[in-house]
């Protein structure tokens, strides 16, 4: 990898730890939340100021429908506040920095799959408004990566039974990672759907825990207070491309 001085933020969850065992990012600063709050602007410029970087991985978020959906005012203050707080002290850099952005692939409607970038904005819950107000935010700046995706840790699969006929382009954590620092080096800007093939949930997940059982998507949707996901796949073609570069 090219010598890029990064600064990682949510260094301390799922995302953030693969990355920082993975290797693969030799100069990488990972403040933790308590030294860098993000929802803090004198915070965050405080830290941008003492410290020197070339770009952004930005995971910090809070990542948990569920917890989005309890706690409303506080994920819009981590996920939309947070973001625009970093942007807003990129900006006032000296340097042009580049801002890695991972979003979701929540960001689309989730109902037909195969979703490509330029398909419609149309989160289906409160999480996925959150991170589209993050993009926005993203938006502004002259170099930034936006990496719509999904990802499992193999290490960690929450649940005894996944749904056979709901369907994403989840990736394990650590082929993201390495997507992630090929993004970093890439020239590329703009938004990018990182994933793999279209698979149905069970079919993903019992390929790391095999004693999963298969079960229907409105069988979790009946017990669930907020809407699920039934087909969040993308097209990964412009992801193709970029790797072929
Ligand atoms: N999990 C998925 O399948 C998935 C799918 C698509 C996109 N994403 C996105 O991927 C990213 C990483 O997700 P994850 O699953 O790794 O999340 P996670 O395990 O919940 O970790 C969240 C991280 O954000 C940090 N954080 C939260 N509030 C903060 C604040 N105010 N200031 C600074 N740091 C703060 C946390 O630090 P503390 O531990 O100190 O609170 C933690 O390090 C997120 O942007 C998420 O939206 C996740």
């Amino acid at each position: 990898m090219k010598h890029t001085k990064i600064l990682l933020t949510g260094g301390s969850g799922t995302l953030g730890r693969h990355i920082l065992n993975s290797g693969l990012f030799k100069d990488i600063l990972a403040p933790s939340s308590k030294e860098m709050n993000i929802t803090s602007a004198a915070a965050v410029e405080k830290f941008f100021s003492k410290n020197d970087f070339d770009s952004i991985i930005h995971c910090a978020a809070m990542a948990r429908v569920a917890e989005c959906e309890k706690e409303p005012e506080k994920a819009v203050l981590v996920n939309v506040i947070g973001t625009a707080n970093l942007v807003k002290a990129a900006t006032e850099k000296r340097k042009e920095i580049k801002l890695v952005h991972i979003s979701t692939d929540g960001i689309y409607e989730s109902t037909k799959g195969n979703y490509s970038e330029n398909d419609a904005a149309r989160p289906y819950n409160f999480y996925g408004w959150t991170k589209l107000g993050a993009e926005s935010a993203v938006n502004v700046l002259k170099n930034f990566c936006i990496i719509r995706t999904r990802f499992l840790d193999p290490e960690n699969i929450k649940y005894d039974t996944y749904a056979k006929d709901s369907y994403t382009s989840i990736l394990p954590v650590d082929e993201l990672v390495k997507a992630i620092a090929a993004m970093v080096e890439n020239d590329f800007i703009g938004t990018v759907n990182i994933g793999g093939g279209r698979i149905s949930d069970y079919d993903a997940y019992r390929k790391y825990k095999p004693t999963i059982k298969p079960c229907k998507f409105s069988e979790i949707q009946e017990k669930t207070p907020f809407r699920l996901s039934k087909d969040a796949s993308m097209n990964t073609t412009l992801w193709k491309r970029l790797q072929r570069k």
